[in-house]
C-alpha cells in the first residue's frame, strides 16, 4: 500500500475521533488493527453519547461467558459449564433489568430521600457521595427555591480571586457521562480568558453549594469530563455568550434513584478509594514529611483534615495536598494547598473543593481564617504547586 493511499485512509479511520483518541489509535502500526480499533472507539462513542453503554458494557462479559459455557460444554466439564453459562444468564438479567428499569423507566415510585439535618458537618462530609443514577421526579417547589437560594448565599462569599463567576441552573436532561437519568443541573461559568484563580473559586463555591445539597438530602455529581458542552451551552440559551464566558464543569442535582445500573454500581465502588492523611498533609513543601493530625497543634483541627480526604476531585485523582506550618510558639501558623498535577482545570478545581472543606471544619469548630493567593513567584509550572494559603486570623491556631 502506498504512502499516500494509507494516509488517506487513515485520515477516514480517525473521522470524528478527539485528538487524544487519534494519538493512541495511530499507535497501532498495523492498519486493519487501527481499522478496528477506530470502528470500537467510534461505536463507544455513539452507545456513550445515546446513554446507552452504561448498560451495555456487561455485555461483551456476558458473550465471553457464554462462548466459555459452550466449550466446557462439548469439552463435557459438565459443573464448569453449568456455572458459566448460570453466570451468564444471571449478568444478562441484570442487564435486561437495568434498562427496563433505568433507562426505560418502569418501575415504582421512589420515596424522597431524608434530609440530613441531624448530622454534624463532618459527618455530612462523610455522607456526601457522587450520585451517578437519580429519580424520575423533579426537584420539588421548596427543594428547588432551597437549592437556588443556596447558590445565591454562596455566590455572595467573597471569592479569592477577582473574576466574576455564575452557577446557573438548567432543568434538562443534559448529555452527561456516566451518570443517568439527571434532569437537573448547576453550571459553573467564568469569563472566557484563562484565569486559575477563577477555577478555583469555582471549586470552592460550587463545593459549598453541594455541602448545603448534601445536607438537604439531594444527590449531586460534580461533571467535568463526562459533560458534552454542546448540549450544555444549547440549553443555556443566551445565558452563554460564546465570546466572553467559559464553562468549567457542570453537577447533576436531585433526588438519589435506588435503581443503578450494574456498571454505575462497579464505578462508584471503584471511586471510593481515597488516600490515607498521612499521604496528603506535609510539614514540608517537598511533602516529605506527613504531619500527625491526631497530635497537637493539629488536633485542634479535628476532622478537617479527614474533611478533605473524602473532597470529590475528577476521576477521584485526589490531586490536592497541604502543608500545615507551625510558628515558633509551635501553634499552626499557616495551611498551604498545593496541586500535584499540571491540570489546568480539574486540578485548581480540586484546590477550590479542599479550600471550601477547610474552611467549613474550620467555621464549625469556630476557628477563624481567610484564604490568600500564593506569592506569584510560587506560581511556576513546578510541581507541587502552590495555589492557596489558609492564614488563621486572630492569631496563630494553638493546640
Ligand atoms: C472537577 C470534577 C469533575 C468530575 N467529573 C466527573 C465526570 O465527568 N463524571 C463522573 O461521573 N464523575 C465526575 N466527578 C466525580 C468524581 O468522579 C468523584 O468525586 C470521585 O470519584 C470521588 O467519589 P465521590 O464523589 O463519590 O466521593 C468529578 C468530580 C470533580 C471534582
Amino acid at each position: 500500500m502506498s504512502r499516500t493511499t494509507r494516509t488517506r485512509e487513515d485520515r477516514e479511520d480517525m473521522r470524528g475521533l478527539g485528538a487524544n483518541e487519534r494519538a493512541i489509535l495511530e499507535r497501532i502500526p498495523w492498519a486493519p488493527g487501527r481499522r478496528l480499533a477506530a470502528s470500537i472507539v467510534r461505536l463507544k462513542m455513539r452507545l456513550q453519547f445515546t446513554g446507552w453503554l452504561q448498560y451495555l458494557i456487561p455485555v461483551p462479559v456476558v458473550v465471553v461467558l457464554s462462548l466459555f459455557g459452550g466449550i466446557a460444554h462439548l469439552l463435557g466439564v459438565t459443573w464448569l459449564a453449568m456455572a458459566l453459562l448460570a453466570t451468564s444468564a444471571l449478568l444478562f438479567l441484570v442487564v435486561v433489568f437495568d434498562i427496563v428499569t433505568v433507562k426505560w423507566k418502569i418501575r415504582s415510585p421512589e420515596a424522597r430521600p431524608s434530609r440530613y439535618d441531624h448530622l454534624d458537618v463532618f459527618d455530612l462530609f462523610r455522607a456526601r457521595r457522587s450520585c451517578r443514577s437519580y429519580q424520575t421526579r423533579s426537584l420539588s417547589v421548596d427543594d428547588r427555591a432551597e437549592l437556588l437560594a443556596s447558590v445565591r448565599t454562596q455566590l455572595d462569599i467573597p471569592t479569592i480571586g477577582s473574576a466574576p463567576l455564575r452557577l446557573e441552573y438548567i432543568a434538562a436532561s443534559l448529555t452527561v457521562w456516566p451518570t443517568v437519568n439527571a434532569s437537573e443541573f448547576l453550571v459553573a461559568i467564568v469569563p472566557k480568558a484563562y484565569d486559575r484563580t477563577a477555577i478555583i473559586d469555582v471549586g470552592r463555591t460550587l463545593q459549598r453549594v453541594v455541602m448545603d445539597a448534601t445536607r438537604m438530602g439531594l444527590g449531586t455529581c460534580w461533571i467535568g469530563p463526562g459533560a458534552d458542552h454542546a448540549s450544555v451551552i444549547e440549553h443555556l440559551g443566551d445565558r452563554f455568550d460564546p465570546a466572553s464566558d467559559q464553562i468549567v464543569c457542570v453537577c447533576a442535582v436531585g433526588y438519589r434513584s435506588r435503581y443503578i445500573p450494574l456498571f454505575i454500581r462497579v464505578f462508584n465502588q471503584r471511586m471510593n478509594h481515597r488516600h490515607a492523611l498521612d499521604e496528603l498533609f506535609f510539614s514540608d513543601f517537598d511533602l516529605e514529611n506527613p504531619i500527625d493530625p491526631s497530635a497537637p497543634p493539629f488536633s485542634r483541627f479535628g476532622r478537617t483534615f479527614e474533611a478533605c480526604e473524602w473532597a470529590p476531585s475528577s476521576y477521584n485523582g485526589q490531586t490536592t495536598r497541604a502543608v500545615v506550618a507551625t510558628d515558633r510558639d509551635g501553634a499552626v501558623s499557616a495551611v498551604h494547598f498545593l496541586a500535584t498535577t499540571t491540570s489546568r482545570y480539574y486540578a485548581p478545581v480540586a484546590v477550590g473543593i479542599w479550600c471550601a472543606n477547610w474552611e467549613l471544619g474550620c467555621e464549625t469548630l469556630r476557628i477563624d481564617g481567610a484564604f490568600v493567593l500564593a506569592p506569584p513567584d510560587s506560581a511556576g509550572e513546578q510541581l507541587p504547586r502552590h495555589d492557596v494559603t489558609w492564614l488563621p486570623t486572630g492569631g496563630a491556631a494553638n493546640g
